[in-house]
């Protein structure tokens, strides 16, 4: 085949150990012909961005069809676009629980198979020095982390609890909104998660709320510790939004946070996830 005929990834490293930018065309994404090679950055850099390529709602679902299987926000759910705003005038009660990612985390950890990734699309910023995006890259972290840390932490294993996210913003919560969050459910996850791929990387964040059989302060010393390693500037990348400016996370080895804006700012976001393809183990 002649070169002119063929699409290839054009891409540029944002920093040593996290993120990318594709540079190629909306028609180049949209046609399909390079989402293997962008599938595969994905894992290598944690976060690609797509600087001002503007698609529309049916484009990001199209986009996001040709990497992996489209996830419903809900089982069974359509496939649609997730408005994505801590404003509760335009989100109501998901804005509520949403205002959790304003802390480090991974999304779905309550889940056996955890998301592939998020596609999230800015419809509007808020203003410059508010409502970056950042990011963590946990493979990177894992794999600098000194060998004899390596060794304690390794086998430990963590209960992840969606209600442990609700004391990060709301430190004295009713009964009946505790309980709501209750009702989501827990889950026991390795600390550190061993892919098929022969990669590991730490599975931590605002859901991990103790270190089983450790007493609660050398538990929470052990998480916090590791979030402090995790979120150190050379595992980082903090995106500042442009209108039109769509990012993408591999959530299996990153952990993400919205950084503060104010909520009647107008910031909002078009969120696509795909299907995880492997559970924690
Ligand atoms: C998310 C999320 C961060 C942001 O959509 O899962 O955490 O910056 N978003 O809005
Ligand atoms: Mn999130």
């Amino acid at each position: 085949m002649s070169d002119i005929l063929t699409t290839t990834l054009q891409a540029e490293a944002i920093k040593p150990k996290i993120g990318a930018r594709v540079l190629n065309s909306k028609e180049e994404l949209l046609s399909g012909a390079i989402s293997a090679d962008i599938r595969k950055l994905l894992e290598q850099r944690g976060v690609l961005v797509f600087p001002q390529i503007s698609f529309t709602d049916a484009e990001q679902i199209a986009f996001t069809k040709t990497l992996g299987t489209f996830a419903p926000e809900r089982a069974g759910g359509d496939e649609v676009i997730s408005p994505i705003t801590i404003d509760e005038k335009v989100a109501g009660a998901t804005a509520e629980y949403l205002k959790g990612s304003l802390f480090w985390h991974i999304d779905g950890t309550r889940n056996d198979v955890p998301i592939l990734a998020s596609l999230l699309s800015c419809k509007k910023p808020s203003p410059k020095g508010t409502g970056n995006t950042g990011f963590s890259n946990t493979y990177a972290a894992w794999d600098d982390l000194p060998d004899d840390r390596k060794a304690k932490i390794e086998h430990l294993r963590v209960l992840h609890a969606p209600w442990a996210t609700l004391f990060y913003h709301d430190p004295e919560p009713s009964l009946a909104k505790l309980q709501n969050y209750l009702a989501i459910g827990e889950k026991e996850l390795p600390l550190v998660w061993a892919h098929q791929s022969g990669r590991k990387s730490l599975v931590i964040g605002n859901t991990a709320h103790s270190v089983i059989g450790k007493a609660p302060g050398e538990s929470a010393a052990i998480l916090v510790g590791l979030r402090e390693w995790a979120t150190q500037e050379q595992f980082t990348y903090s995106h500042e939004w442009t209108e039109g400016d769509m990012v993408i996370w591999d959530n299996t080895g990153t952990m993400h946070r919205a950084e503060w804006y104010d909520p009647a700012s107008g910031r909002l976001m078009h969120r696509t996830k795909l299907e995880g393809e492997e559970p924690f183990e």
